[in-house]
């Protein structure tokens, strides 16, 4: 499979990374993920902003601009050719010898810039059946809101909850509900829904902007209020959100039924409007051409 390496497009077996590459060696680096729907790269914009953000706070200067990263990413899609698929790309810090934590000139320091392209779908029967949640206690650092490439607090997160059976973590950080550990995490009660406002405690999410938009025009009502685990175990209607996922409902937490215990109405209307969104913005792409 052909990938992006800085500005390049190679056979992944060609990509050398420096073993003092500080993304491999601390993690020094930041990353994206973009749904690709029939070819389009959906909201590609808020992508790299969030990247920029993401850069700024990481105090990385980017080698390259927004036009010149997406028409990497673009050219890399054209490339492989897959028309549902997911672009994931990172930029680390670059090689910095000899080993030391503290952060290289920037003038002496390349950034590594990588993309690669997997198929994806739509999780259409997951989407339909929801899934099972487990607290976990929220362990990761105060800069969440980075989307950092040091994953490890939430991949121990997800092997928490996994190792009690259940498909997803619902996290947890002093009784209140952050997100889920690759998503962020929505309740309803009374047909008003809920989500942690944004700050250093969750990631900015893109579906949450694009989920924002969608509810007003639904007249749902939305509070970006923090909630705990007691009222979420109350709550009508659970879900997660993320770009790969879309709307995922969650039917049970800690073996106890959220609502009914299935997909709720409001998660149905919104994953139904999220999909309609999507179609028509792949139309329009298409009738640009
Ligand atoms: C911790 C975390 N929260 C939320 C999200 C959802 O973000 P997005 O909607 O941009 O995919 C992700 C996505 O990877 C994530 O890792």
């Amino acid at each position: 499979m052909k990938v992006l390496w800085n500005e390049k497009i190679v056979e992944e077996s060609e990509v050398k990374i420096d073993l003092e590459d500080r993304g491999y060696q601390f993690g020094d680096g930041i990353y994206e993920v973009i749904r690709i729907y029939d070819g389009y790269l959906y909201m590609e914009k808020e992508h790299l902003d969030r990247l920029w953000v993401s850069a700024e706070k990481i105090r990385m200067t980017l080698p390259f601009t927004k036009e010149e990263l997406s028409q990497r990413l673009h050219r890399l899609a054209n490339e492989v050719g897959l028309e549902n698929a997911r672009i994931y790309f990172q930029v680390t810090r670059g090689t910095a010898k000899p080993r030391l934590h503290n952060f290289p000139d920037p003038k002496e320091v390349q950034p590594v810039l990588m993309a690669d392209i997997q198929p994806a779908s739509r999780p259409s029967s997951k989407q339909n059946i929801g899934i099972r949640a487990g607290f976990v206690e929220d362990k990761r650092w105060l800069h969440c809101d980075i989307k950092s490439i040091s994953l490890l607090g939430n991949i121990l997160a997800l092997d928490e909850a996994q190792q009690k059976g259940y498909d997803e973590a619902v996290l947890v950080r002093d009784g209140y509900v952050t997100e889920a550990s690759a998503s962020n995490l929505w309740m309803v009660k009374d047909e008003v829904l809920y989500t942690h406002p944004d700050g250093n405690l969750v990631l900015p999410g893109i579906a949450k902007i694009k989920i924002r938009e969608l509810v007003k025009t639904l007249g749902i009502e939305l509070r970006e209020e923090r909630f705990t685990k007691e009222e979420l175990l109350a709550a009508d209607e659970c879900f997660k959100t993320s770009s790969v996922a879309e709307i995922m409902p969650i039917i049970e937490i800690d073996d106890h039924k959220i609502g009914e215990g299935m997909p709720g109405s409001l998660t149905k209307k919104i994953l139904t409007a999220y999909i309609e969104t999507v179609n028509l913005s792949v139309q329009a792409h298409r009738d640009e051409k």
